[in-house]
């Protein structure tokens, strides 16, 4: 019998010490008001070497203005909202909220994004995994059985990266509501597909964390910044750890001024889903080609023959894509982004002299 309301009290989750911890305050946290003459922060009040009008003046710490847009655009409070330095820096700092050293673990469920492991892996956190099954969902009871009482977090990767497949939601909101821990679902190729996204369910569920990120629809990987969704008390936890500037005046500038080109980010997500399909069609035509995955994201899973000497091939005409044939389920299977449309004209034109070639056809 699945309950309506997930029990879930981060206070008694985090690592205890941490309940207590005082963070560092710095002085626009001291000091939030206009004067003529700031000289509370250390800056160099002559100005900055690197142009631009106050990149002398440290940024602000908690990024109101971006969160405010993103509020808006995202259906979500700002105090819902914790913006990081990528997603990746969100990943980090929930392990670190949780995850005890030496005694807590997370659970994965690969083949998934490689940041989970390596993160917990830096914090000395131990790793459980439950395969996703042969269509790459998530398998509830053997997650189920997998739990302890050390298990902190469930990272849910949807659109999972590196298949491309949405996780079937009835499962995943199933594992929301058992799980006793905290549910990270990290939709960072959520902009690619018409499912919505989980931060809709926030309120629903307390243990629920949903990241995304601005490197991919957005096409702002080099800004870094990537937000993680949750209820306040989760998100204010995630303030107190993080660095105090964790998001320069740069990124913070551009991307204020990049959200309200919605417009145009859904000029560029038609063109790369419409070049999505156009790949897939092809793909599945080519004899090369054993198996296309479906994809939600912004690149497409084959299985190929041999991976390794097509992936060597394809660099020898310049293209590199993702080899993941050592990832557990995907052997022989390249991870092919999504190009501009000549840039997919050359990969397709080199698969069909690799094939040729090869008398594939
Ligand atoms: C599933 C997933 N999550 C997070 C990230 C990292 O995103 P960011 O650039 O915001 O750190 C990636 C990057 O490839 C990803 O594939």
């Amino acid at each position: 019998m699945i309950p309506d309301t997930v029990m879930f009290s981060i206070d008694t989750f985090i690592r205890p010490h941490l309940l207590s911890l005082k963070p560092y305050s710095s002085a626009r946290d001291e000091f939030e008001g206009e004067a003529s003459v700031y000289l509370d922060a250390n800056e160099n009040n002559l100005g900055s070497l690197a142009g631009g009008t106050d990149y002398n003046r440290y940024p602000d710490p908690y990024q109101k203005e971006i969160k405010q847009k993103l509020s808006k655009l995202k259906g979500v409070r700002p105090e819902q909202i914790f913006i990081g330095n990528g997603s990746d820096e969100a990943i980090d700092l929930l392990i670190r909220l949780v995850c005890a050293p030496g005694q807590d673990e997370v659970l994965l469920l690969p083949p998934t994004y490689g940041m989970y492991e390596v993160s917990a892996n830096i914090h000395n956190v131990g790793i459980q995994r439950v395969p996703l099954d042969e269509r790459f969902q998530p398998v509830f009871d053997k997650i189920a059985e997998k739990q302890t009482e050390k298990t902190k977090i469930l990272f849910l990767c949807s659109p999972n990266n590196p298949t491309g497949n949405i996780l079937e939601p009835e499962t995943v909101e199933k594992l929301i509501r058992e799980f006793k821990g905290l549910v990270v679902v990290d939709e960072a190729y959520i902009d690619f597909t018409e499912t919505p996204s989980w931060s809709t369910r926030l309120d629903e569920f307390p243990n629920l964390v949903v990241l995304q990120t601005l490197s991919k629809a957005w096409g702002m990987a080099g800004l870094r910044l990537g937000m993680a969704f949750a209820s306040p008390e989760i998100i204010s936890y995630l303030n107190k750890i993080k660095p105090p500037y964790n998001i320069n005046a740069v990124t913070q500038e551009l991307v204020s001024a990049a959200l309200d080109k919605t417009a145009q980010l859904h000029d560029m997500l038609q063109v790369i889903v419409q070049e999505r399909e156009r790949l897939v069609q092809v793909f599945a035509e080519l004899p090369l080609i054993q198996k296309v995955y479906p994809s939600d994201a912004n690149f497409v899973l084959v299985q190929v023959p041999d991976a390794n000497e097509l992936y060597a091939y394809l660099l020898e005409r310049g293209v590199v894509v993702r080899n993941r044939t050592t990832q557990p389920g995907c052997f022989n299977c390249l991870r092919i982004t999504i190009g501009t449309p000549k840039e997919n004209d050359h990969l397709l034109e080199s698969l069909q002299v690799y094939s040729e070639q090869k008398s594939v056809v």
